[in-house]
């Protein structure tokens, strides 16, 4: 497979290119995998569903994919999946909820490389038991992008626990492999993704697990999860959504006192991260109108269990990563 972006390949910049591109890709993935079998692990972000859709054009019911909800999804984002995938195309998609094995193996674990560690291990070991109950598979699909390819200390190449277990003996298929991210989304809009799944904003493979701080515990978890979804929910109405790069909510493992229904509480803050970027690698901060400020944190103070004050975190990286793990 050829891995270099050839200098005539044109930038797919309209929804004309990206149509000559998926007739294209779909040739090619007709050609390649014949009338077998292909696997692929679908997550929910815009790689894999993208691939999964041109895959599906392509070759139907010859595709399987495999979802693993690790019990660190965003809220509602599973349901998602099977709804897109499942009811609205009809395609084989396999569901796992893997979320008290996750939790499990997780508990009592602070140290975030080994949180890491953890998640990325048990999610290759969950898709491998999956995949070996399969019979015939003869490929593997992946939705990897052209950065990374090219940039050898990319974010996911970096950061995820790669490598199967010599079980995997499939070969690769990989449609999008020379695509830079905003002609996958150009593509996925083509072919017809819900525009909030192609216009998703990046969401770490360790998920919510790196903004539960410290230790996982399923309460505090569940503040990250609902105070994600009501950050979300404000970002989408005041216009945001599209519009800065990255953000999402902490929860770290200390707590303050406050008051609640005139008794004094002592509960967890909850963190709010906005930030924009070109690559990840430099960040600025997003200067939210003071106003929205507010009203998430009148929001979230009063919905989210366990959480007394909200902050927003005002630090460019350097010095700060964008996460808090
Ligand atoms: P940091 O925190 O290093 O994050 O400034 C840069 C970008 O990478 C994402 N990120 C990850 N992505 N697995 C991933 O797939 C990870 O373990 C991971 N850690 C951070 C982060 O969300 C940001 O977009």
């Amino acid at each position: 497979m050829e891995n270099v972006r050839p200098e005539s390949m044109a930038r797919i910049t309209t929804p004309e290119l990206a149509n000559a591109f998926i007739e294209q890709a779909i040739k090619e993935l007709r050609d390649q995998i014949g009338d077998q079998k292909v696997l692929l692990a679908l997550s929910g972000g815009v790689d894999s569903s993208v691939v999964a859709k041109l895959l599906i054009r392509a070759v139907g019911q010859q595709l399987v994919c495999i979802h693993v909800n690790h019990g660190l999804m965003r809220k509602g984002e599973s349901e998602q999946v099977v709804e897109v995938f499942r009811e609205n195309l009809g395609s084989n998609l396999i569901f796992i909820d893997a979320t008290e094995r996750f939790l499990t193996k997780l508990e009592g674990v602070s140290d975030p490389e080994k949180k890491r560690k953890i998640i990325g291990g048990e999610f290759i070991e969950v898709f491998a038991e999956e995949a070996a109950k399969l019979k015939g598979i003869a490929y593997l699909a992946q939705g990897t992008i052209y950065p990374d390819i090219t940039e050898s200390k990319g974010i996911k190449s970096h950061h995820n626990v790669g490598g199967l277990p010599d079980s995997f003996h499939f070969e690769l298929v990989e449609p999008i492999r020379l695509l830079y991210k905003d002609e996958v989304r150009m593509v996925g809009r083509a072919l017809g993704l819900p525009e909030e799944m192609v216009s998703r904003q990046p969401f770490p493979g360790p998920g919510l697990g790196v903004r539960c701080v410290g230790a996982i515990t399923r309460d505090r978890l569940e503040a990250v999860r609902e105070s994600d979804a009501i950050l979300r929910e404000e970002f989408a109405k005041a216009g945001l959504a599209g519009k800065v790069w990255q953000y999402f909510t902490i929860v770290p493992d200390f707590r303050s006192t406050g008051i609640k229904d005139g008794k004094r509480s002592f509960e967890w803050p909850v963190i709010i991260r906005a930030v924009n970027t070109q690559d990840a690698v430099t960040a600025t901060i997003e200067e939210l109108d003071w106003k929205i400020l507010a009203h998430i944190t009148e929001r979230i103070t009063h919905e989210v269990a366990g959480v007394n004050r909200v902050l927003y975190d005002l630090t460019p990286k350097p010095t700060g990563t964008i996460e808090w793990e």
